[in-house]
């Protein structure tokens, strides 16, 4: 029986994490799960953001479903203490390359988008962003300079393997869809991103068959607001895929609404909202648990081969919203558990 680790972590995460898995319940699949301590709740219980039993769970697990994690009561420890710690770590220790984040319109959310409907509508992308590298894994220093000024200073770096493994992802990934990639760089600029491009291009032989563009971040993020319909896959370095992939999720109507999949390339993976803990409504049953929801049905497609389970989640989110549920974040009224009915209720 295949295992899922659930690591829930901070604030909301334990909200939205309680409703994916109702609706894991209810679907009655052979599924054995076990629970671990994650971020802020772990370091309060135990004094470390990612203990090591939750990282054997995690590596003994078939698939991660993760909550999120952050703590304000966190954010002045030293940095290797502090919550995100422990996602950062997760990643890097289970090779979680390849973050795929769909983002698309659910009929219904036209009037949720910070965009004019005719534009939300077509929304309908797939932000491929590379998670084990960039400037979150480089060199972090922190000094005062002879001149007694405070410094601090992130390396930003890749190398061509770790570039052109997150590129086919995105070759592989525009195959399933409409045969287009966008590569997203700063390559007018940065060494990383030229070396990016080049790359991307190099592997681009090995798709004759996908039409590869590329577009550089600052556009992207423009473009994302004036015409996000002309995005379908796009592949990008961890950054700009964190600042894009938030920037997309509003656009289609919540941050509460996005997914993802943090894969190894093998079929292992670790499943979670984009979203963080939200102090600011943690605890008030006003959370979205879809973005939650729908990240536990990427878990039964990419992980455990259960894509019928998978679409049956999916369709009981879309039927939900166009039914007219909404939790505060869409502009309506449910509760984080009422909206969790709302998808039971169209799982059938
Ligand atoms: P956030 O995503 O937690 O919240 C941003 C805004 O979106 C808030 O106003 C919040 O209320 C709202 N929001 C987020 N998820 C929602 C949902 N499901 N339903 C309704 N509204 C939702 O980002 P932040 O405020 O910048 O960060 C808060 C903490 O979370 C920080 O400690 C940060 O480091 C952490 N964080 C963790 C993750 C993760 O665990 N994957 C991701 C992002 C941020
Ligand atoms: C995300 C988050 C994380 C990131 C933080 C919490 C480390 O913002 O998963 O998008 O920046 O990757
Ligand atoms: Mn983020």
């Amino acid at each position: 029986m295949p295992l899922i680790a659930i690591l829930a972590g901070d604030g909301i995460g334990p909200e939205v994490t309680a409703e994916a898995r109702r609706v894991l319940d209810t679907l009655g699949l052979d599924l054995g799960y076990e629970e671990g301590l994650v971020g802020g709740a772990a370091y309060k219980a135990v004094g470390h953001p990612l203990p090591p039993e939750t990282l054997d769970l995690a590596r003994r697990a078939d698939a991660v479903l993760f909550g999120a994690v952050g703590d304000p009561d966190c954010d002045a420890l030293e940095r290797q203490f502090r919550p995100e710690q422990a996602i950062l770590g997760l990643r890097k220790e289970l090779g979680l390359f390849a973050n795929l984040r769909p983002a698309k319109l659910f009929a219904g959310l036209e009037d949720a988008s910070a965009l004019r409907p005719e534009i939300a509508r077509e929304i309908d992308m797939v932000i491929i962003r590379e998670l084990t590298g960039d400037v979150y894994f480089g060199a972090k220093g922190f000094r005062t300079t002879a001149d007694g000024l405070r410094e601090g200073h992130d390396e930003m770096r890749y190398d061509e393997r770790e570039i052109a493994r997150i590129a086919r992802v995105g070759f592989e990934t525009a195959r399933t869809r409409k045969g287009k990639l966008l590569s997203v760089d700063k390559a007018n600029v940065l060494e990383t991103s030229q070396l990016w491009r080049d790359v991307v291009i190099e592997v681009s032989a090995d798709y004759p068959d996908v039409a590869l563009s590329h577009m550089y971040v600052d556009n992207a993020a423009m473009q994302m607001v004036r015409n996000p319909g002309q995005f379908d896959v796009i592949v990008t370095g961890n950054l700009f895929g964190d600042i894009l992939s938030d920037e997309a999720s509003m656009c289609a109507g919540s941050i509460g609404m996005l997914p993802s999949a943090a894969l190894d390339g093998t079929g292992r993976g670790m499943y979670e909202p984009i979203h963080g803990s939200a102090p600011d409504i943690a605890g008030q049953g006003k959370a979205n648990p879809c973005a939650a929801i729908l990240s536990a049905a990427m878990m039964l497609r990419h992980s455990l081969d259960l894509p019928d389970a998978a679409d049956r989640i999916e369709a009981a989110v879309a039927e939900a919203i166009l039914g007219g549920a909404r939790t505060p974040d869409l502009g309506g009224t449910l509760s984080t558990r009422a909206m969790g009915d709302a998808v039971l209720a169209h799982l059938g």
